[in-house]
């Protein structure tokens, strides 16, 4: 994993800012449109975090603390020619928000309950 040494940059902020900040907005923009309360490609539901947390018969899809044992880690480190690689729309996240995904799984995957914590789907598209 060739971003693992680069963590150190991220020393601040903590994991609410990493959420708030990179985290959310990746998953916003690459990865709600096809995980949401209508369509949960793999199970995975983006809009319930406690389901991410909870996880299927697979496992949970964060494991706080364990970006090994977290699906969501394990598949946007894949390299895009595999086949279970995410986002599945061929073009992979880039350096910065893998190691900001890193850095917030380790340091705990807080993510707010209430409405801090829900996601919306957005698009580049939309202009924003
Ligand atoms: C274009 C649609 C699409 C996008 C965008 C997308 N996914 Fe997926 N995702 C899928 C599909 C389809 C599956 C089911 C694949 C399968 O079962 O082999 C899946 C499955 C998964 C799984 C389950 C893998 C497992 O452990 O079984 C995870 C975790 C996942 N996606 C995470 C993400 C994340 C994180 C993002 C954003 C970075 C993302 N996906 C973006 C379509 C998408």
């Amino acid at each position: 994993m060739p971003v693992t040494g680069s963590v150190s940059i991220l020393k601040t902020p903590g994991g609410t800012a990493l959420f708030e900040g990179p985290v959310k907005n990746v998953l916003e923009y690459r990865c709600v449109q096809c995980h949401n309360n209508k369509v949960s490609n793999g199970g995975l539901n983006l809009q319930n975090r406690d389901l991410v947390f909870k996880g299927d018969s697979k496992g949970p899809f964060i494991v706080p603390g364990n970006p090994e044992k977290s699906r969501i880690w394990k598949v946007i480190i894949l390299p895009q020619t595999h086949s279970s690689a995410m986002p599945a729309d061929g073009w992979g996240l880039n350096s910065d928000d893998l190691r900001s995904f890193l850095a917030w799984i380790e340091r705990g995957a807080d993510w707010p309950t209430g409405s801090k914590g829900k996601l919306q789907v957005r698009s580049y598209e939309e202009g924003e």
